[in-house]
């Protein structure tokens, strides 16, 4: 069975878009003990430091930071890769081992986020050339023998559209979209929904689903003006589904706004009531994308 490819996108900064991939990878490779493999696409390596820092010294964990400098020293990197199939296009050659994919631990893997990233379009790519790299990247993954059959496959994306969230949307089963419950949340969230199709027509349009990160609650309730936000949000889903022809699905589930999360983060552990909110975001999603 061929994983399930999910983009984590939002063109609005700072809404968790990260925060989720990275919660989620935990959750469904050791909750649900499915095969994970993360990728970080944004050149400013959000998930790539959280995975791979020491918070105390400031510098990459010895694990990680070994890896990665092999992974550069033999361009074994997400930017090598590109760099071989703009050259190669139908002919794309390119090994993918362990000096591509990071294992974090058994059941979740990841694909870090490279410095050279954020020079794309200045080194010569362009949409034409990169609009397929992630399903031709993904395909050799899902038929390669020797690494693991992936049930899901994440990608935190970077909160502008460049050439790798293009490559990703033309070919992702579900774009799954984090907003927070303020009035530029609902504003963003409308350009967003309203913009998308255009942007990667011809291709066949992914299923989007929606929802509330950073969800106040005040005595285990959402708070009035997160309901507020809600409604407004399903309001706009419900509108962008009908007027652009696309599914979108604005989900119940909401994920809290929690302080611990953050550090959560850093230790690579998750408190039980952050499980809690993704299992169930997970159950909803996994429902829509049946
Ligand atoms: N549910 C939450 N509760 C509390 N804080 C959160 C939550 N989700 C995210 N945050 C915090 O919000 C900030 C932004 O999160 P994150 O980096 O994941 O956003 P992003 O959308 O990936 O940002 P960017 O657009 O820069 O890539 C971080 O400090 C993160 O810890
Ligand atoms: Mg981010």
């Amino acid at each position: 069975m061929s994983p399930k490819t999910i983009a984590v996108i939002n063109f609005k900064g700072g809404v968790g878009k990260t925060t989720v991939s990275w919660c989620l990878g935990k959750v469904l490779s050791e909750e649900t003990n499915w095969q994970t493999l993360m990728f970080d696409l944004d050149p400013q390596m959000s998930l790539t430091e959280a995975i791979g820092l020491n918070e105390n010294t400031g510098h990459l964990d010895d694990k990680f930071g070994k890896w990665y400098e092999r992974s550069i020293k033999y361009r074994q990197t997400i930017y090598d890769a590109l760099e071989v199939f703009k050259k190669a296009g139908q002919n794309f050659k390119f090994p993918i081992g362990i000096e591509t994919i990071y294992e974090i631990d058994e059941q979740l893997h990841f694909i870090p986020s490279v410095e050279e990233l954020y020079w794309l379009e200045l080194e010569g790519f362009e949409a034409k050339n990169v609009k397929d790299f992630i399903r031709r990247f993904v395909g050799k993954i899902t038929n390669s023998s020797h690494l693991p059959n992936y049930d899901f496959i994440l990608f935190d994306c970077s909160p502008s559209f460049n050439l790798l969230s293009y490559s990703v949307l033309s070919c992702c089963d579900l774009v799954l979209i984090p907003v927070n419950p303020d009035y530029f949340g609902s504003r963003g969230l409308s350009l967003l929904l309203n913009s998308l199709k255009r942007r990667i027509e011809p291709f066949p349009f992914p299923k989007i689903a929606v929802f509330m990160n950073k969800a106040k609650t005040y005595g285990g309730l959402l708070t009035n003006e997160v309901q507020f936000y809600m409604r407004e949000d399903k309001r706009i889903c419900a509108e962008a589904a009908v007027e652009n022809n696309i599914q979108i699905k604005f989900l119940e589930s909401t994920i809290r706004e929690t302080v611990g999360i953050k550090r959560a983060i850093n230790e690579g552990e998750l408190p039980a009531d952050i499980v809690t909110d993704f299992d169930e975001l997970w159950r909803e999603c996994a429902e829509y994308l049946k």
